[in-house]
Parts: C-alpha cells; structure tokens; sequence
C-alpha cells in the first residue's frame, strides 16, 4: 500500500490530509520539493531475487535515474521474516531502531521500493508527511531534511539504495523525539489511530 498522511507537526491526530491517489500524493511531494515517482512494480521480485537480477530487471530505470553519474554507490538493502531463526525477532527489532529516531543526511536519501512497504516521515515545517512506500514507489528526502524511517514490526521489503558518498546513509540525529508521537508503520497501514 502506498499512503501518504500529513499531519500537524505538533499533534499527530491533527491529519490534514490521508490519501492513497500516487497522483496526489506526487503532487503534495513535489510542491514540498520532495522526489516521488513510480516505476513498474515486478511481480516476479521477490525475497530470493538476487541482486543482480533486480539490478538487471531495472538498468535502464537506474542508468536514467543517474544519467549524469551523481550516485556513484548503488546497493540493495533486504530484510525478510525468517521466522525459522531464532534471532530474527532480535534482528528485525534492532534493524527497524536504527532510523526511527529523527535524522537527517549529509546527502539525499534515495530509495527503491521493488517488494514490501516502509514508511518515511518527512518533517517539514508545520508538519509531518508519513509516506509509506511500497512495490514500484521511488522517493528522494532532500539532503538536511529532517525524517524518521519505520519498517514495521516486521520488516519485509527489497530496496535499491542511491549514494553519492560510500558513507552517505550515516545519520546526523537530532535528539528530538518526535517520531515517538506519530503513528507506526503498522498503524498507518491498518488505517487505526492517528496518534499511539
Ligand atoms: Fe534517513
């Protein structure tokens, strides 16, 4: 599923907007500055597509996309329930900490969703935009902007990472914490409460 909620920075029952129209929530992006695009969600990705062919499967997305060779690091991150081993809870939970917290990068974020969902949440201004991004959804949080990533309880997706720097996901945290009043990943897509 792919949403998009804005809600007030200060109080996260203040939603101002929820909406699951990628046109729309294009356009909210796009006037906020914020890259959003889709590219043709495959079917045939999957937890076991290897690198490789998920990087083949998207060539000549990735070769438009960095046209004037400004990502020179193009990765895949995956995380998957593997409920057969006995650390995945402890994995998956240390995993989805590691951004919750708000942050920013030296660097724009850019991520490809190819398979599952996970959530940013950009803080601009007044208020916080929740974006959950599922197969196909392309964004870019511009360098210095102010966000928090959730990937749920239970982590699950495949996503290509664009770096210009080999260190450009460290995150610069802000010691607010601010993502702890808004809605999780879970809730977002549950459509429940606004706030936790
Ligand atoms: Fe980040």
């Amino acid at each position: 599923m792919t949403l998009l909620q804005i809600m007030s920075d200060t109080d996260a029952g203040d939603v101002r907007l929820r909406t699951t129209d990628a046109e729309v929530i294009g356009a909210e992006l796009s006037r906020r500055g914020i890259l959003f695009d889709r590219w043709p969600a495959l079917e045939s990705v999957t937890a076991a597509t290897t690198n490789e062919q998920l990087l083949a499967d998207y060539a000549d997305r990735l070769a438009e996309l960095n046209a004037d060779g400004r990502y020179k690091h193009i990765d895949i991150a995956r995380i998957h329930p593997d409920d057969s081993n006995p650390d995945w809870p402890a994995t998956a939970a240390g995993a989805r900490a590691k951004f919750l917290a708000e942050h920013r990068h030296a660097e724009d974020e850019v991520r490809f969703f190819a398979a599952g969902v996970g959530c940013f949440y950009l803080h601009l201004g007044d208020e916080v935009l929740a974006t959950v991004c599922s197969a196909g959804d392309l964004v870019s949080v511009p360098a210095g902007t102010r966000h928090w990533f959730d990937m749920g309880a239970r982590p699950a997706f495949v996503a290509v990472r664009f770096f210009e720097e080999e260190d450009g996901w460290i995150g610069d945290f802000t010691g607010d914490t601010i993502g702890e009043q808004f809605p999780t990943l879970d809730e977002l897509v549950a459509g429940t409460a606004a706030g936790r």
